[in-house]
């Protein structure tokens, strides 16, 4: 979210990520109506070990700084959109149905994420891409 405040000169990235976040959060509310309607307790779980182990490549100064967190935003979406999809033969038709829309959101925000990155530079990202994949 802290986006939204430094990039007040990117009108087109504050608009897509603000999107993604409404998006983002909607999920969360429908996942949270599909556990209680289960009798699913919320837990709180501490955040994942891979995402911080990304972040602690990130480069110093923008444009680099944000063109490493858009990948790394990127490679979250898409090993979300790789997870769900492995789940989806596992679950019954209900939660089956709604992993599908989460493939679909994922998958664009894993495009709307690179796009992002590679409109920060001329230059071609797609060597820190591999590197941040590797
Ligand atoms: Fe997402």
């Amino acid at each position: 979210m802290s986006l939204l405040y430094r990039y007040v000169d990117q009108p087109f990235l504050l608009s897509k990520m603000s999107q993604l976040a409404r998006e983002e959060l909607l999920h969360f509310e429908q996942v949270v109506a599909l556990m209680e309607s289960r009798g699913v307790a919320y837990q709180h779980l501490t955040a994942s070990r891979y995402a911080e182990g990304l972040r602690r490549h990130l480069r110093s100064n923008d444009p680099e700084r944000l063109i490493d967190v858009l990948i790394i935003g990127a490679l979250i979406e898409a090993r979300s959109c790789e997870r769900f999809a492995c789940l989806i033969p596992y679950l019954d038709e209900e939660l089956a149905k709604f992993y599908r829309t989460l493939v679909k959101s994922e998958g664009r925000h894993f495009e709307d994420y690179l796009l992002l990155a590679r409109q920060q530079t001329q230059n071609s990202i797609d060597e820190r891409i591999a590197f941040c994949s590797a």
